[in-house]
């Protein structure tokens, strides 16, 4: 069973509602972007003798504006500044590198921290004026001196011009040389130093756009084979390429679908059946989807069904039609695995996020909520109550609260600690240390 969770952070961002969270490969650092095309970094409060119990603390390390509002002339379309994604890349040196992505632009990075200033330049004074070169009657040796550690965060690389379609997801291959970029139709693979060429890997556009029945929306590169990666699309369907065979990877070597039951069949039957995040698990060896009403687990090895299917909330069913009218029925949600690959997670509404843990198929339902919201609360599990009687403590699937979705969230690659999206509220919660 699930250990209990307590929250151990609750951060609101001011503005903006947040777009995604991702830990880096050791879950010291935590960054968010949200809709204002903000990126912020936290860092893991260090162990301090005195106060143990406070291990965990995520902290605001750096906030930096990554993307701004652009606007295309050519199609008369604005550029949304909102992130869509991001992605650390490994620590080479003391500075953090990672991608953000909007809908057109892909940017590299780099966050460093600085405790020194230069001083005592020869042209120049100690507030950056010119000084004039009369007066200059001695050379001076410019020399560092401490300062308040200061983070910066400076742009290195700007991969513009790739993308026609919106870019849905970016994704860094194991050889950690080259990233992908994919967008509604196409996916780009890119060499994280070269930005102005990339190469197209995969096409579905059709020659007439009339004829587009299918569009790609999330690709993902395996965790270690780096000729290896995934995308899903609209039509529920997950396809596995091999760069290997071709340079364009039109022909897919593995195709992971589920033939619908025929019972279910509803006009609604499509819109559910697309998935919305595709992710491998740590080892490799498995692929987990997200769709509307479900997360699958799919074996590598088995492509006609998947291996499980757990009901994220199955409740909703019967309201497809006003999901539908309120265009909740095109959220975006998103899964993510434990460190070990036996627990899942995602989000619903209602503030609500579930998770499956794999081998006992036990689940629990949890909510993100302001309300209890002393530091140490313990999250209590939540239960949806499907017509017949409410019990105290239950909560009705017609009072849930639509506005309210959790679509992102991560999870620690190494300990129970899960971060979570609540539209401007991000909530970071750790199973209880006894
Ligand atoms: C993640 O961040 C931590 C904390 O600053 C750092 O020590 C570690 O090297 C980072 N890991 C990677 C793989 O970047
Ligand atoms: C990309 O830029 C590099 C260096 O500026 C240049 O040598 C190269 O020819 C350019 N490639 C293309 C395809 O424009
Ligand atoms: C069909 O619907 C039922 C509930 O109405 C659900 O339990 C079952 O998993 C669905 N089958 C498929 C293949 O989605
Ligand atoms: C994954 O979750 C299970 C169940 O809570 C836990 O026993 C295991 O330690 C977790 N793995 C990691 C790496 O966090």
């Amino acid at each position: 069973t699930f250990k209990i969770l307590i929250k151990i952070h609750l951060h609101s961002l001011y503005s903006d509602i947040i777009s995604t969270v991702e830990f880096n490969s050791t879950g010291e650092l935590l960054a968010t972007g949200d809709k204002g095309g903000r990126v912020v970094v936290f860092q893991r409060e260090q162990e301090s003798k005195n106060q143990p119990h406070r291990r965990g603390e995520y902290n605001v390390y750096s906030t930096f504006q990554s993307h701004e509002p652009e606007f295309d002339y050519l199609k008369s379309l604005e550029i949304e500044e909102k992130i869509n994604k991001i992605r650390w890349l490994p620590q080479q040196n003391a500075a953090y590198f990672l991608l953000s992505t909007n809908d057109k632009t892909v940017k590299l990075w780099k966050i460093s921290e600085r405790d020194k200033r230069p001083e005592g330049y020869n042209l120049k004074d100690e507030d950056g004026r010119i000084r004039d070169p009369t007066t200059i009657t001695a050379l001076r040796v410019p020399v560092l001196r401490p300062m308040d550690l200061m983070v910066e965060a400076t742009p290195r690389r700007v991969f513009s011009n790739g993308h026609t379609y919106h870019i849905n997801s970016i994704s860094i291959n194991s050889d950690y040389e080259t990233y992908m970029s994919t967008d509604d139709l196409r996916i780009n693979l890119w060499n994280l130093e070269i930005t102005n060429r990339s190469f197209n890997i995969v096409d579905i556009k059709p020659t007439n756009m009339e004829e587009l029945t299918e569009v790609i929306t999330a690709a993902e590169f395996h965790p270690h084979q780096c000729n290896t990666f995934v995308y899903s699309s609209s039509k529920g369907s997950i396809r596995l390429c091999d760069m290997r065979a071709a340079a364009l990877c039109d022909s897919h070597s593995k195709f992971f679908e589920e033939p619908e039951d025929p019972s279910n069949r509803s006009f609604f039957s499509e819109i559910i059946s697309s998935i919305s995040d595709v992710k491998f698990s740590h080892s490799g060896r498995y692929l987990m989807t997200r769709d509307y009403l479900t997360i699958k687990v799919w074996d590598l090895n088995m492509e006609n069904k998947p291996l499980e299917t757990y009901q994220v909330h199955d409740y909703l069913r019967s309201k497809l039609c006003s999901l539908y009218e309120n265009d909740c029925i095109f959220d975006k949600f998103e899964c993510v695995w434990n460190g070990s690959d036996s627990v899942i997670m995602t989000g619903s509404y209602n503030n609500f996020f579930r998770m499956f843990d794999r081998n006992t198929k036990r689940d629990v339902t949890l909510e993100a909520s302001r309300e209890n919201s002393k530091p140490r609360a313990v999250l209590k599990p939540r239960k949806v109550c499907v017509g017949g009687k409410r019990r105290k403590d239950e909560i009705s699937v017609d009072s849930l609260d639509f506005s309210k979705k959790i679509l992102h969230t991560a999870w620690h690659p190494n300990e129970n600690i899960i971060a979570v999206a609540a539209t401007n509220n991000l909530y970071i919660f750790q199973d209880k240390v006894n």
